[in-house]
């Protein structure tokens, strides 16, 4: 479980560019939460999962992960608790190395050798059942280098890479926005199988309405650094695009102002 209490993060303090990205936002994600997190542009979205990853650290407020106060840890040592996925397919792997190497780094990340490059015989055989699933023929390319590879294909394997030694939770940044449609629905199939089987509390950042409606069980939206709206359950269930946007104009007194996401129904 993930209990975040009144994080607040303001870039460039004391300058005429001041800006305060989080306000206060308290918020907890239960062990089989997936969260889906909508919002306009500048919102503050990507700027709570920096502070959650450690990117940076957050002004005020706690961060407490499965019971372990985590706001003050670094960034690499959150990393072996807490999975990241970000648009862009070129971050996240080490393009110089080959799949299984990757993969072998990913595995190795949360033990006392995090370092430790060799690949482990027992790990081959499941790093090619799990590639076999994303069907993009990577389990026969386990020895190719990283950086051969599709920007699809890359974030396939940077979804396993998050995934395959059970993180404590997983934050996903429009994960598949940069993706084809064709390919960023797979690899958006086969983010919900995963995150089922393993149990991952998950968060996912998208400007899809649609799909923040319809995949995941909970749905936040975020405006102007603070958390505006959190529905589950029923209320949820009876939602959709058009009754959601109606509800933010309503509390914020103005538009969405992310086309994309107007586009997206
Ligand atoms: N490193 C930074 N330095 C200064 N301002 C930042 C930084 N990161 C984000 N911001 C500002 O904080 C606000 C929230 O940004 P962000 O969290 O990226 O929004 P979102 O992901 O919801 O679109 C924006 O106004 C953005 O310009
Ligand atoms: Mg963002």
């Amino acid at each position: 479980m993930l209990e975040i209490r009144n994080l607040c993060k303001t870039f460039a303090k004391g300058t005429v560019n001041e800006h305060a990205a989080l306000r206060s936002v308290s918020l907890t994600v239960a062990d089989d939460d997936f969260i889906t997190i909508l919002g306009s542009n500048g919102a503050g979205k990507s700027t709570l999962f920096g502070a959650i990853a450690g990117t940076f650290y957050a002004d005020e407020g706690e961060i407490i992960l499965d019971g372990r106060d985590i706001s003050n840890l670094p960034e690499h040592k959150r990393a072996r608790v807490i999975g990241t996925l970000f648009q862009d397919p070129m971050k996240g792997t080490a393009p110089g190395m080959t799949i299984e190497e990757n993969l072998s780094l990913a595995c190795n990340q949360s033990s006392r050798f995090p370092l430790a490059r060799a690949v482990q015989k027992r790990d081959l055989a499941k790093f090619r059942e799990n590639l076999a699933r994303f069907e993009m023929g990577l389990e026969d390319r386990m020895k190719m280098k990283v950086g051969l590879l599709s920007g699809g294909q890359r974030q396939a394997l940077t979804l396993l890479m998050a995934t395959i030694a059970k993180p404590h939770l997983l934050l996903l940044d429009e994960h598949t926005a940069a993706l084809d449609p064709a390919t960023a629905e797979k690899v958006m199939g086969i983010t919900v199988k995963i995150v089922k089987e393993q149990r991952i509390p998950t968060m996912m950042i998208t400007h899809n309405m649609g799909q923040a409606l319809s995949v995941g069980n909970r749905t936040i939206m975020m405006d102007a650094g603070q958390v505006i709206l959190d529905i589950s359950g029923q209320e949820r269930q009876m939602m959709t695009v058009p009754k959601l946007m109606t509800m933010y104009s309503g509390a914020r007194g103005k538009e969405l102002d992310n086309d994309r996401m107007l586009l997206s129904q």
